[in-house]
């Protein structure tokens, strides 16, 4: 059984507990990161504390974490599950309060809970075939900068997909994709690699920003714009980026088979050298 993290705390999964009268529990009213796991590591750290940092401040939730006991922490748990591949999920909550729309006080405590999970990340089956997606409305909040845990909408569109025989969605405003339902959506035309500039209406992945610079040291150029759903069913190539996908090829979008229905030759080498570069950078 796993050993968990709850506020300072670690206890066997079975007893763990969190407050009924939580924020997230009750408002969604928390923030969260998922740090990547290779060789018992961790995969750009300090990059996800960094946006956790900033995820906290556009919601007001006090204080700046304190990064060396964050990392401490984080090495424990994949330490105590031995965990060599994997992912460390980790939650930052405003903390427990009676019911009430308003903010809690701002000394109110955060309750900052973390788990692991064993996941097959460089040698994964879904990579080696690539994944089908289909296009979706995306109907989420303007405010997709702030890595939240209010995630019902990317849920139903996710399982949308698969009850259409597919694997994931990217969702759409005007004819135009923003993201996938928990990564971002990239495609490649010629020497030219396209991915959408990061405003409110997506999450900056931290992925996405190693792998631009991966890309452009293989001498593509990448660009920050927007581009449509025909556009990407048009495109070269297609891929997804998540600390959970790396590099993840799309083999098909919506009716559109992409790069003769396996992951395209410059996906591969994105991912190849993606997973390079990760490895030279772990903590
Ligand atoms: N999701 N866009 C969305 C909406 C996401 O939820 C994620 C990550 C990303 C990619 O971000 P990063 O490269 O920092 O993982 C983009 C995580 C993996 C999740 O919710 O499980």
């Amino acid at each position: 059984m796993r050993t968990v993290y709850v506020n300072g705390e670690f206890v066997l999964e079975k007893d763990a507990k969190v407050s009924i009268f939580d924020r997230a529990f009750l408002f969604a009213d928390a923030v969260y990161e998922v740090t990547s796991v290779l060789n018992g590591k961790l995969v750009d750290f300090d990059n996800h504390m960094k946006r956790l940092n900033r995820s906290m401040k556009e919601l007001n939730f006090g204080p700046k974490i304190k990064e060396k006991e964050f990392l401490a922490f984080h090495r424990k748990l994949v330490d105590i599950n031995k965990i060599e591949e994997g992912i460390v999920y980790l939650q930052v909550s405003r903390g427990i309060a009676e019911r009430d729309f308003a903010f809690p006080p701002s000394d109110t405590q955060l309750t900052i809970t973390a788990f692991t999970q064993t996941k097959k990340l460089i040698d994964n089956d879904v990579a080696k075939k690539g994944i089908k997606i289909i296009t979706i409305d995306d109907l989420r909040w303007k405010r997709c900068d702030i890595k939240t845990i209010q995630l019902l909408y990317p849920s139903i569109a996710k399982s949308e997909a698969m009850k259409q025989g597919v694997d994931d969605a990217w969702m759409t405003q005007n004819g135009y994709i923003m993201e996938g339902t928990s990564n971002n959506a990239w495609i490649i035309k010629g020497k030219n690699i396209y991915t959408r500039e990061a405003d409110n209406l997506i999450l900056n992945g931290i992925t996405r920003q190693a792998v631009a610079q991966v890309a452009e040291q293989l001498k593509y150029k990448v660009i920050h714009k927007q581009f449509t759903v025909q556009e990407a069913e048009n495109a070269d190539e297609a891929f997804i980026t998540s600390a959970t996908a790396f590099v993840t090829g799309v083999i098909q979008i919506n009716d559109r088979k992409m790069s003769k229905g396996k992951p395209g030759i410059f996906t591969h080498s994105l991912r190849e050298a993606y997973i390079q570069q990760a490895l030279a950078t772990l903590k």
